[in-house]
């Protein structure tokens, strides 16, 4: 291997940067090429390319979003888009890409992999910590705790007028943002995908948390919850059963994107950015760089997307119990 393609996909995340300048400092220190690939799948099928060296990433390490910026690529869904980022990889003479995203990412990297034997290597940057085979994903760190951040302010004034508050945070189809975010923000009830406890227990809940003496309430919403209803609509169904509860919704949004990594992403990123190019060097491809048990693994890309998402169920019971 000689010259590195690196590229980030997907919705972005704080850390990103990181990781890229691992990669390429990692080419540098294993005196490889390092190119960067703009606006991922995209710049690969429009040959959209920038070569990086070790001073090129200088002052990112703290930087949210990413500098390559990102995107959703249908076209590289397509044969003749897989086929057009080969050719435009071949011509410039790259012979490997490292890869940094969610699962959309790795299953564009599997296909693109398996069809034209092309070594690949996989990093997890994804808010939703939902990539199975890695126990932390690069920015769900820092989404937490902007996160929590949020939810202590709506505490505030949620103590203020004695509301009761719908936070709906990210997630997509997992639950790990809201479960997390919620304990550390002491949230009395967390709505999560995962685990679809019903309407009716949650009006109960409420109940018993008033009766105990709680003058304000937080309920932290994934927004990929299977209750059946949205944010708005579940607000709505608590107004006309509770009428004297008063009630607020705050949707984050993509607040929880964005921000100065924490330095727990920013050494997740340097840790699997670094492995990624010792990954490549030993000859391994079609996989992803992750953290198990604090160390750095190396997990086909078939294991890290199939299934459902995992969740530590004894959280939903301390949740639970802190929330008496
Ligand atoms: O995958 C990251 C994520 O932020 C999800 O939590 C969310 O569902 C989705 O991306 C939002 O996507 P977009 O930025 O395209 O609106």
């Amino acid at each position: 291997i000689k010259k590195v393609g690196v590229l980030t996909s997907g919705g972005d995340s704080p850390g990103m940067n990181a990781a890229i300048r691992a990669v390429v400092r990692a080419c540098s220190y294993y005196q490889l090429e390092a190119y960067g690939i703009y606006r991922g799948y995209e710049g690969l099928i429009e040959a959209d390319f920038i070569g990086l060296t070790a001073r090129s990433v200088k002052n990112i390490i703290h930087k949210g979003g990413t500098f390559l910026k990102s995107a959703r690529s249908p076209q590289f869904r397509t044969e003749e888009g897989q086929e057009q980022a080969y050719r435009n990889l071949i011509e410039q003479g790259i012979d490997a890409l490292v890869v940094i995203g969610g699962d959309g990412t790795f299953a564009g990297a599997k296909a693109f992999g398996d069809t034209y034997k092309f070594p690949i290597i996989g990093i997890p940057g994804t808010i939703d910590n939902d990539i199975q085979g890695t126990d932390y994903t690069i920015g769900y760190d820092t989404a937490l705790n902007t996160a929590v951040e949020a939810i202590d302010k709506i505490r505030d004034t949620a103590n203020s007028h004695n509301r009761l508050f719908l936070v709906e945070v990210m997630g997509r189809n997992a639950g790990d943002i809201a479960l997390n975010a919620g304990i550390g923000a002491g949230a009395e009830e967390i709505l999560i995908p995962e685990e679809n406890l019903g309407i009716e227990r949650l009006l109960e809940s409420l109940d018993r948390s008033r009766k105990s003496g709680k003058t304000s309430s937080i309920v932290v919403v994934s927004e990929g919850d299977q209750i059946g209803k949205n944010i708005f609509e579940l607000a709505d169904y608590i107004k006309e059963n509770k009428k004297d509860y008063d009630v607020r919704v705050t949707v984050l949004g993509h607040i929880q994107r964005g921000g100065s990594p924490s330095c727990y992403d920013r050494v997740l990123a340097s840790r699997l950015g670094v492995g990624a190019i010792q990954a490549l060097l030993e000859n391994k491809q079609g996989c992803m760089v992750g953290i198990n048990h604090n160390q750095v693994v190396e997990v086909p890309f078939s294991s890290t997307t199939s299934g459902s998402n995992y969740i530590d169920k004894s959280l939903l019971k301390v949740a639970d119990i802190i929330s008496i």
